[in-house]
């Protein structure tokens, strides 16, 4: 399937289906329009995810991605004027941010918000304060076993790598459905990119839907499963990660590599 093909025309979408609340795909976005006050960002993305699935969210510097992360978490900002957003038949687009975080959605933001003056594993208690609760402290240093060693020492004085993998397991302390890492591998060397990407592949494993969002796009279209890339806050491509890696004209057009 050529990218054009790939593109879903706007009229062909089948609106009944998400507006029933029975899409059977995971996570249904649907023409999300999202603005910051008068200005038009997200500008009716789709798309569609599977349990359990990993998707590359790809396209160049402000093509719209973080917006459109923030938009799904149902931050305030850019607000969200039209379109529709359904996780496992609930209605994410009627919720605010703190309902969409019960409901399963968890946004890892580009700087990572470690909490300053609590250690490692102070950090991940306070993620566990309010129920519904995920994963233990055990199955979290189980899983990053650094975090484990490092469980007294400040968060902050982490190096990167680490901090990033804090971040994500603050992530999943708490229930969780879908995790949506905003450039997770940012400023980050390839053997520790290597690392998180190997946990992350667990994390689906476990069955956590994943959306991520990065610059490293060979690094993220490897992990994942399917790749939207948007451009101008509009979806351009939607198919398999392995379709861009093959497509090197795509790649030179949307993403600049
Ligand atoms: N808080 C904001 N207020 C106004 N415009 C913003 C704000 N944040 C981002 N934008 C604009 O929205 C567009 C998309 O930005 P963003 O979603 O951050 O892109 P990406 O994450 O793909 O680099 C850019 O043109 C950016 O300048
Ligand atoms: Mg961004």
């Amino acid at each position: 399937m050529s990218h054009i093909e790939a593109i879903r025309p706007e009229g062909k979408f089948d609106k009944n289906r998400n507006m029933a609340g029975t899409s059977a795909k995971f996570l249904s976005v649907w023409d999300i329009q999202a603005y910051y006050g008068e200005s038009y960002i997200v500008q009716g993305v789709s798309f569609d995810i599977h349990e359990g699935e990993i998707l590359a969210l790809l396209g160049r510097n402000g093509a719209g991605k973080t917006s459109t992360l923030r938009t799904i978490a149902r931050l305030d900002n850019p607000s969200l004027k039209h379109g529709e957003i359904w996780l496992d038949h609930k209605p994410l687009h009627t919720m605010r941010s703190h309902q969409a975080a019960q409901n399963g959605i968890a946004l890892v933001p580009e700087d990572r918000r470690i909490i300053a003056g609590l250690t490692v594993e102070e950090n991940l208690r306070l993620a566990q304060i309010q129920p519904p609760i995920g994963w233990s402290l055990e199955r979290i240093y189980e899983l990053f076993p650094r975090l484990g060693e490092r469980r007294a020492q400040e968060g902050t004085t982490l190096s990167g790598g680490e901090q990033q993998m804090l971040a994500i397991a603050r992530a999943l302390a708490r229930d969780i459905k879908v995790l949506l890492l905003d450039e997770p591998y940012e400023g980050l060397a390839p053997v520790i990119v290597q690392e998180i990407a190997k946990t992350l592949a667990i994390i689906r494993d476990q069955g956590i839907t994943t959306i991520i969002v990065e610059q490293n796009a060979v690094a993220a279209l490897k992990l994942a499963d399917r790749a939207v890339i948007l451009d101008t806050g509009s979806v351009v491509f939607d198919g398999s990660a392995q379709e861009v890696l093959d497509d090197e004209a795509l790649r030179a057009r949307y993403l600049a590599i």
